[in-house]
């Protein structure tokens, strides 16, 4: 179970992830740079985005409407595969491809 992180200038950083913790707290936890999360996950800050990859998005559940609310207000605009990491769990067995955008503030 992991999570793959690419920077947005290409830098790759994976790391062991815990089943049912969130992407956001797999990237703190772990120093990953890319992701502030300054609401601490609580669904307030937007500082968490992240873009994900097009196997992976599938595979997701999808976004809340509060989720989809606050992705308008991220500091690089949202795409289409784009989600707030401290909304995205962890699931067993699972390599979830994300890429962090270039700022999040
Ligand atoms: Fe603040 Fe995700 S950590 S919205």
């Amino acid at each position: 179970t992991k999570v793959i992180f690419t920077s947005a200038s290409g830098e790759v950083t994976e790391v062991a992830a815990n089943p049912g913790d969130s992407v956001m707290e797999t990237a703190v936890r772990n120093g990953v740079p890319g992701i502030v999360a300054e609401c601490g996950g609580s669904l307030s800050c937007a500082t968490c985005h992240v873009f994900v990859d097009e196997a992976g998005l599938a595979e997701l559940p999808p976004m809340e409407e509060m989720e989809d609310e606050m992705l308008w207000g991220t500091a690089v605009d949202r795409q289409d595969n784009s989600r707030l990491s401290c909304q995205l769990r962890v699931r067993e067995g699972c390599a979830l491809h994300v890429t962090t955008p270039e700022t999040q503030i």
